[in-house]
């Protein structure tokens, strides 16, 4: 008896052990690391290779517990899908990931990328420019920009497919103008050299990140890859900004301070690949799509612009739009910095190493049920089938989550009541490839989309 007493406690006690070293351990090495240059020819080639390797580190780390290590040469990445840990950084380690220094060159130290103490000084000063009755201000731009938006498309009404994307890009651009600087962008060459700059800028950003031997800045200066971002840069939009500023009097310099580094850094890629992802899930699910447009019919009547109150009794549009960043979250993964070790549910991360929380992983997490790949806007409707909100995060998570979330969600709202009730739309979800390119995007700009024009 007393041998099995001693048995049962030497069992309690290394069972005690391997917990303890499983916690201080390290997160397992995800499989597939080559030799010196561990998984970095993994994530070499085009954006739809890196978000298709992504995507299979992602399922890859969920399997092994939520956390994984991925090696770029020397250079260790911790990825993580859990929710609970990717809370744990999300809510302790406020410095933005050493990455994120590859982008100050366009962005500077605006909210994105700056140190916590800069941004916390910075986010109190712009919070009030994002509250909701600034924002409720705005409808009458997004209800302007939306129409013009119904106006232009109106050319590819029953013509087949198009570049959708780049009327998108070219509406959210002014829109942005519009609202935070009250201008718009009427040089219409001008608008599309900046987001052509804009987009290399995006472009290099990934490219840097891979290629390891570019992430110092001495060896950059020297790359081919430096002198295409040096060429590509357009007149700064400060500039123009300050020019307008001189010829009209229109901004002061702490408006264009303020404003530009904010608008520009985040909001004309987002919501524009947001509204197309909606726009091709619902071409692909008309009966979605009906139901969209009965809603707006019962709201908005025939031709009444978007109010106040109409957004919050657009449910169902609401419910698709949620659904849809849950599927195609568009900033798939954000990063953050250690500064300490970080102990996290099984395993502890070291200081100083690399970090990035795989939101796209906690949109497909177990918790959403066996049809979580599945376009199903009706879960939102049901609080009981909505898990808690750790595993739902395109905004980002913790503090430094997006400022832009409600005016993104009233734009795109808007945009997408507007152009539901004027066209019925086609697409194929199955036939669109994405990549990956500093934001998740369709590969081929929206061409999977038709429209046709609905007789009223
Ligand atoms: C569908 C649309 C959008 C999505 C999915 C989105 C997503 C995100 C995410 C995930 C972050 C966190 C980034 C990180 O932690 O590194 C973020 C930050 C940010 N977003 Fe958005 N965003 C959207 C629209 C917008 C818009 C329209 C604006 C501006 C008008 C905006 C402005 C910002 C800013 C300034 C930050 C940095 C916040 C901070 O660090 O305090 N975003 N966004």
């Amino acid at each position: 008896m007393f041998a099995v007493v001693l048995l049962c406690i030497a069992c309690f006690a290394y069972w005690c052990w391997c917990r303890q070293r499983a916690k201080t351990a390290e997160p397992p090495s995800l499989p597939g690391a080559w030799p010196l240059v561990g998984h970095l020819p993994l994530f070499f080639g085009d954006g739809c290779k890196l978000w298709n390797q992504m995507n299979n580190a992602t399922d890859q780390c969920s399997d092994v517990g939520g956390a994984a290590k991925i090696n770029f040469g020397p250079i260790t990445i911790y990825v993580i899908t859990d929710p609970d840990d990717c809370n744990t950084i999300a809510t302790t380690c406020m410095e933005k990931d050493p990455i994120y220094e590859f982008i100050k060159p366009w962005i500077g130290e605006s909210l994105i990328a700056s140190k916590y103490e800069v941004w916390k000084n910075d986010y109190k000063l712009l919070t009030p420019a994002f509250s909701q009755i600034i924002l409720n201000t705005y409808l009458d731009v997004f209800n302007s920009q939306s129409m013009k938006l119904v106006k232009d498309l109106e050319k590819y009404a029953g013509n087949g497919p198009f570049d959708l994307f780049t009327y998108l890009q070219h509406n959210a651009l002014n829109t942005l103008c519009l609202t935070a600087l009250g201008e718009g962008f009427t040089d219409s060459n001008l608008a599309s050299d900046y987001l052509h700059a804009v987009k290399s800028t995006f472009d290099t950003l990934v490219e840097r990140v891979i290629k390891i031997w570019w992430h110092n800045p001495y060896t950059f200066a020297w790359s081919k890859l430096k002198k295409e971002q040096d060429g590509t840069k357009v007149k700064p939009f400060v500039d123009i900004l300050l020019e307008l500023s001189v010829e009209k009097g229109a901004f002061n310099d702490e408006q264009i301070r303020a404003q530009v580094d904010l608008m520009l850094g985040a909001g004309q890629e987002s919501t524009p690949n947001a509204v197309l992802f909606t726009m091709v899930l619902l071409g692909s699910h008309p009966d979605v799509q009906e139901r969209v447009f009965s809603e707006i019919q019962e709201v908005l009547g025939e031709d009444r612009d978007v109010e106040k109150m109409d957004l919050s009794r657009l449910q169902y549009l609401e419910a698709v739009v949620k659904e849809s960043l849950r599927l195609f979250p568009i900033a798939p993964l954000i990063g953050r910095k250690l500064e300490r070790d970080v102990k996290l549910k099984n395993f502890t991360l070291s200081a100083g190493k690399h970090c990035a929380l795989l939101l796209c992983g906690l949109h497909k997490n177990s918790i959403w049920g066996p049809d979580r790949c599945e376009f199903k806007p009706e879960r939102w409707l049901e609080p009981s089938k909505v898990p808690a909100h750790l595993v739902y995060a395109p905004f980002g998570l913790g503090r430094r989550q997006c400022i832009g979330k409600t005016f993104a969600m009233m734009s795109m709202k808007t945009t997408l009541a507007h152009v539901v009730r004027s066209y019925r739309i086609k697409a194929d979800h199955t036939k669109m490839r994405l990549k990956y390119v500093a934001t998740l995007k369709p590969d081929n700009e929206g061409r999977y989309i038709s429209i046709e024009k609905r007789t009223r």
